[in-house]
C-alpha cells in the first residue's frame, strides 16, 4: 500500500488515482492520523499531498518528523514538499511572491531519480505562496523555476523526494512519469495491482466473509450495484439472490435490460418486484423535490424489506439456518468512503438515496467489494467479469429515476411523455457516437410550464422538455457539453414531432456549480 496523506486539498484523491494508474495500490489517509497509525498500515511508500495553507499560517496542518525516520520512502508535493523541507532543516520563506498555474520548470536531470528521461524544460502546474530557498542538508536540488530556486529535491540514500508543483494534474506534462519514477525507482515498487488481481483478491475475501450463508443484493440497474453483484456471484454463486425493484420511474427498456442482459451475463438469481402502483400512489399530488426524494427512498425500503422477508421465508423453509440471508451486498465506492470519513460537515444539497443499498435496521452484515475502488476501476472490474458493455459503460442514472426529472407532480401520463422524449435523446446521442464524450444527459419535463406553439397549422399549448448534457469527471462539478448543433437539431425535431404534448425543446447551458446536474 502507498499512503496518500491528505492535507485538506482536493488533490489527495487525484493523487491516489494516479498511483493506481501506475498499477500500485494506494489509500488516502487524513493528515491528522498519528504517524504510528500510518506506519501500522505497513506502507511501502508515503505521499504528502498539497494543501491550501502556508506552513506559516496559524493552525496550518503539520507533520510529525518521525515520518521521515521510519525508513519508508516519502514523496512530498506542493504543501507536502514545504512541510518536508521545513521538517528536515531546509528553509521555507514566506516571500509573498506567488506562483499559480502553468509554470516552466528548469530541470537538472543528471543523476536525478525523479526526472530521469524527462526534458530539461517542462511545463508544470504550480499553486503556492511560500517558497523553498534552501534544501535540507544532504539533499540534491534537481529543479528550479524563475521564481523559486528550489522547486524539487531528492535524497536517494534516505529515499526522500519532493517537488514544489502538482505532478498529479494533467497540466504538469511529465507528472505521471515523475510519479512513476518515485514509485518504481525511488521506492522500488513493482506495478502489480491489476484488475485481475483485484477480482481474485475480492473473490477470496467475499468467500471468507460469507462462508456458507446467503447474501442479498439490491440491483438498481446502475454500474456499481451490477458489478458488486457480479463479483459476489462469482465468489458464492447460488448463495446470492438479487432484488430489483421496478418503481415505475425507470427509462424505456431499462427493466428489461436488467432482467435480460444482467442475468444472461452472470446467471444470477433475480427477483423482480413490480412496485409501480405503490410508488406512483405515494407520489400522487406531490411536487416538492425533497418530498419526492424522501417518499421514493421510504417506499423503496419498504418494498425491499418485503421482498427480503419473502426470500427469507422461502429459503428458510428449504434449508434451515443456512437459508438465512445474513449479508447485504452494496456497491459503495471509494470516494463515498473517503468523503464520509472526511469528517467536515458538508451541506445537504439533495437527499441522495442510494437505491442499491439500505436499510440499516435490517441487521444485515454488509458486503462491499468495491469500497476500495474508483468508478473507472469498477468499470474495468465489470469488464474483467464479462459484463456487457451496455452495463459497464452505462452513464449514471439517479436512484429516484424519472421522478426527479418531472418538475411538478409525477403521473403515469407525464412519465410516458418523458420516457418517449428521453428515449429519442438517448437514441440520437448514441447514434452520433457521443455516449463516451458526455457524462450523462438528463432529459427534464417541465410539467407545470406551458407555452404556445404551432404544429400542423394549429395552435398548441404544450410543455417544454429540457436537455441537460454535461461533462464531468466525478459529478461533483460539471460543465454543459457543447453538443454539435446538428445533433441537437435532430433531437429537437424528433421530440416535437413524435412526442405528444411537447412543443418546445430547450438546452440547459449551466455548469455545476451553480446548477446541479439533475433539476431536482
Ligand atoms: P446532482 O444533481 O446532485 O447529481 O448534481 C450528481 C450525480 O448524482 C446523480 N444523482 C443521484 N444518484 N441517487 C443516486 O443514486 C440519487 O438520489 C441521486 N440524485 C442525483 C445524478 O444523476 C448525477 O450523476
Amino acid at each position: 500500500t502507498v499512503l496518500v496523506v491528505d492535507f485538506g486539498a482536493q488533490y489527495a484523491q487525484l493523487i491516489a488515482r494516479r498511483v493506481r494508474e501506475a498499477r500500485v495500490y494506494s489509500e488516502v489517509v487524513p493528515s491528522t492520523m498519528p504517524v504510528a497509525e500510518m506506519l501500522a498500515k505497513d506502507p511501502k511508500a508515503i505521499i504528502l499531498s498539497g494543501g491550501p495553507s502556508s506552513v506559516y499560517a496559524e493552525g496550518a496542518p503539520s507533520l510529525d518528523r518521525a515520518l521521515f525516520e521510519a525508513g519508508v520512502p516519502v514523496f512530498g508535493m506542493c504543501y507536502g514538499f514545504q512541510l518536508m523541507a521545513q521538517a528536515l532543516g531546509g528553509t521555507v520563506d514566506n516571500t509573498g511572491s506567488r506562483e499559480y498555474g502553468r509554470t516552466d520548470l528548469h530541470v537538472s536531470r543528471s543523476g536525478s531519480t525523479l526526472f530521469e528521461g524527462t526534458p530539461d524544460e517542462q511545463q508544470v502546474w504550480m499553486s503556492h505562496g511560500d517558497a523553498c530557498s534552501a534544501a535540507p542538508e544532504g539533499f540534491a536540488v534537481t529543479a528550479s523555476t524563475d521564481m523559486v530556486p528550489v522547486a524539487a529535491f531528492e535524497n536517494d540514500e534516505r529515499q526522500l523526494y519532493g517537488v514544489q508543483y502538482h505532478p498529479e494534474v494533467m497540466h504538469s506534462t511529465h507528472g505521471q512519469q515523475v510519479l512513476e519514477h518515485f514509485l518504481y525507482r525511488g521506492a522500488g515498487l513493482t506495478p502489480s495491482w491489476t484488475t485481475s488481481s483485484i477480482v481474485d483478491e475480492q473473490v477470496e475475501a467475499i468467500r471468507t466473509q460469507v462462508g456458507s450463508k446467503r447474501a442479498l443484493c439490491g440491483l438498481s440497474g446502475g454500474v456499481d450495484s451490477a458489478v458488486a453483484a457480479a463479483l459476489v456471484q462469482k465468489a458464492i454463486g447460488s448463495q446470492l439472490t438479487c432484488v430489483y425493484v421496478d418503481h415505475g420511474l425507470m427509462r424505456q427498456g431499462e427493466t428489461e435490460q436488467v432482467e435480460k442482459d444482467f442475468v444472461a451475463a452472470t446467471g444470477v438469481q433475480l427477483k423482480v418486484v413490480d412496485a409501480a402502483d405503490r410508488f406512483l400512489g405515494a407520489l400522487a399530488g406531490v411536487s416538492d423535490p425533497e418530498q419526492k426524494r424522501k417518499i421514493i427512498g421510504r417506499e423503496f425500503i419498504r418494498v425491499f424489506e418485503q421482498a427480503q422477508a419473502e426470500l427469507v421465508a422461502e429459503a428458510g423453509g428449504q434449508s434451515g439456518a443456512a437459508g438465512e440471508y445474513a449479508f447485504l451486498v452494496q456497491g459503495t465506492l471509494y470516494p463515498d468512503v473517503v468523503e464520509s470519513g472526511g469528517g467536515t460537515g458538508t451541506a445537504n444539497i439533495k437527499s441522495h438515496h442510494n437505491v442499491g443499498g439500505l436499510p440499516e435496521d435490517l441487521e444485515f452484515e454488509l458486503v462491499e467489494p468495491l469500497r476500495k475502488l474508483f468508478k473507472d476501476e469498477v468499470r474495468m472490474v465489470g469488464q474483467e467479469l464479462g459484463l456487457p458493455e451496455e452495463i459497464v459503460q452505462r452513464q449514471p442514472f439517479p436512484g429516484p429515476g424519472l421522478g426527479i426529472r418531472i418538475v411538478g407532480e409525477v403521473t403515469r401520463e407525464r412519465l410516458d411523455v418523458l420516457r418517449a422524449a428521453d428515449a429519442i435523446a438517448r437514441e440520437e446521442l448514441t447514434a452520433a457516437g457521443l455516449d463516451r464524450e458526455i457524462w450523462q444527459c438528463p432529459v427534464v419535463l417541465l410539467a407545470d410550464v406551458r407555452s404556445v406553439g404551432v404544429q400542423g397549422d394549429g395552435r398548441t399549448y404544450g410543455h417544454p422538455v429540457v436537455l441537460r448534457p454535461v461533462s464531468s469527471e466525478d459529478a461533483m462539478t460539471a460543465d454543459w457539453s457543447r453538443l454539435p448543433y446538428d445533433v441537437l437539431g435532430r433531437i429537437s425535431t424528433r421530440i416535437t414531432n413524435e412526442v405528444r404534448d411537447v412543443n418546445r425543446v430547450v438546452l440547459d447551458v449551466t455548469s455545476k456549480p451553480p446548477g446541479t446536474i439533475e433539476w431536482e
